[in-house]
């Protein structure tokens, strides 16, 4: 059993986020999650989900949504800079942003620390744990490019949203669950989310 922080930012995407919260709760992990306003707003719009707030009731509802019954979920308002996981302290064995907007990206590779998810990304940093970025925009313009370039150089994984076509998906489901297995698949985390190149 692990422990993740997953943050859905303001990115287009929210529904890879919703799926690997999903697949870590089903899967009896313990996740952190943060979720920004802009994120809330996107969620709400892209996936139908109102999971804007905090507390045990958005905790509950975010659970009822997923189907989910047990799991330990936490969820942290991205304004709460004194959350376990704002310090080196907590035992957070990864951390994901997705999807993650440019602006915190950028946030990131700055330093800047202004809220929970650029603050506990900087903790994952400092401490050499690992940190998954699945950024989405497009077209990248070269400050996103070199933003990415500086956190790649710095060992933080880069994996965009792009899927694949030789696994010939026949539903958005098919291409989440794709980029949601690549963000497994570089934690080293077994599963057949998709199909792989070469099997039947
Ligand atoms: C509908 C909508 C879609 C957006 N999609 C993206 C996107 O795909 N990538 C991005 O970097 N910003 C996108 N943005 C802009 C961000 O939400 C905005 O920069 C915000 O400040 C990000 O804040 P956050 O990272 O704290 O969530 C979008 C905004 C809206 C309203």
């Amino acid at each position: 059993m692990g422990i993740y922080t997953i943050a859905i930012t303001g990115a287009s995407g929210s529904a890879y986020g919703v799926r690997l919260l999903q697949y870590f709760l089903k899967n009896r992990h313990k996740v952190f999650l943060i979720i920004t306003n802009e994120g809330s707003l996107i969620l709400k719009e892209e996936v139908g989900y109102d999971w804007s707030g905090s507390g045990k009731g958005v905790e509950k509802k975010i659970k009822k949504d997923l189907k989910i019954e047990k799991g330990s979920l936490s969820l942290l308002s991205e304004d709460n800079l004194c959350a376990p996981i704002s310090s080196g302290s907590a035992q957070v064995d990864a951390m994901i942003i997705i999807p993650c907007s440019m602006k915190t990206l950028s946030g990131i590779a700055h330093g800047y620390a202004n809220n929970l998810v650029e603050r506990s990304a900087d903790v994952m940093i400092k401490e050499g744990r690992p940190l998954i970025l699945v950024p989405r925009e497009t077209p990248l313009n070269s400050i996103h490019l070199k933003n990415m370039l500086t956190l790649s150089e710095m060992g933080i994984k880069i994996i965009p949203p792009m899927p694949a076509f030789y696994s010939h998906p026949q539903s958005i489901e098919d291409i989440v669950d794709f980029i949601v297995g690549k963000v497994l698949d570089s934690m080293q985390i077994e599963n057949n989310l998709y199909k792989r190149w070469g099997t039947k």
